[in-house]
């Protein structure tokens, strides 16, 4: 792992180019990085795009990765320098990558498109930013276009319910399977003999929570990080849905 990254993991902190030292908080923690790294070396992928920069931390250790493979990385931050002081950008100069990450100081919702009109495709996304259901929607609907086949989108923070949730949906999309999850929580989800039982009833499907009748565990959505692969183009019928 780069050596800005160990420091940084070793001390919770790093020194920006005007001299201040900066406290990281929010970031994607060693292991992850780790696990997002493996990701991108053992695919070969040379194409990322990320949500959420704060203060670089998983930009750098993507990055890294992309560029040992000869590739390039793209960022979107709304808040880049008006919360995070633009102290994500001074790590990644100072890391040596400046000409390798391409960043958009907008909203997702305003960016994504005109990556998609301009034929961009992506083979990795990392999504940690808000974690609010309708707006990450938004920003799946769009990466599904830009991403190649094959290409791997990793969400973070799906133990937040409205990440959760919109997993549950996507993950039971059938051009995307679960390609791994990373660091489970609730490995006590696997559905008890009494579950089994109850989904055998008449009329299951109106009396119980969704979360019942399909547990996160059964979805492959029970963890912090869940990475799923587009294994195909979407061909859903206009009036396909799955409940959730
Ligand atoms: C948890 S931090 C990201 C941490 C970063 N991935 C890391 O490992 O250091 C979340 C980031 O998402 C950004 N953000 C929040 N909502 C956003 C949105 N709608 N569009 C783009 N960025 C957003 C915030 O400004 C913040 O930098």
């Amino acid at each position: 792992m780069n050596k800005f990254l160990e420091n940084i993991f070793a001390t919770k902190k790093f020194t920006n180019s005007k001299n201040q030292i900066i406290d990281i908080h929010s970031e994607t923690n060693r292991g992850q990085c780790e696990y997002l790294q493996n990701i991108i070396k053992k695919n070969n992928f040379k194409s990322s795009i990320e949500i959420g920069f704060a203060y670089g931390i998983s930009t750098l250790a993507i990055t890294e990765e992309i560029v040992n493979n000869g590739g390039q990385h793209l960022v979107i931050d709304k808040f880049q320098n008006t919360g995070w002081g633009g102290n994500g950008i001074d790590l990644i100069n100072q890391a040596g990558y400046s000409g390798k990450v391409a960043f958009y100081e907008e909203f997702c919702y305003v960016v994504l498109p005109t990556l998609l009109e301009k034929g961009m495709k992506f083979d990795f996304a990392y999504i940690d930013s808000t974690k609010q259901f309708d707006w990450l929607l938004v920003d799946f609907f769009y990466l599904d276009k830009i991403l190649d086949l094959n290409g791997i989108i990793v969400f973070d923070d799906v133990d937040f319910p409205g990440i959760r949730k919109l997993l549950r949906y996507i993950s039971q999309f059938p051009n995307y399977k679960i390609y791994s999850q990373f660091a489970l929580y609730h490995p006590k989800e696997k559905p008890d003999k009494l579950n089994k039982l109850i989904r055998l009833l008449p009329y299951t499907d109106k009396l119980l929570k969704e979360e019942i009748i399909k547990t996160d565990f059964e979805l492959g959505i029970n963890s912090r990080a869940v990475a799923l692969q587009k294994t195909d183009n979407d061909t859903r019928n206009w009036d396909w849905h799955v409940n959730f």
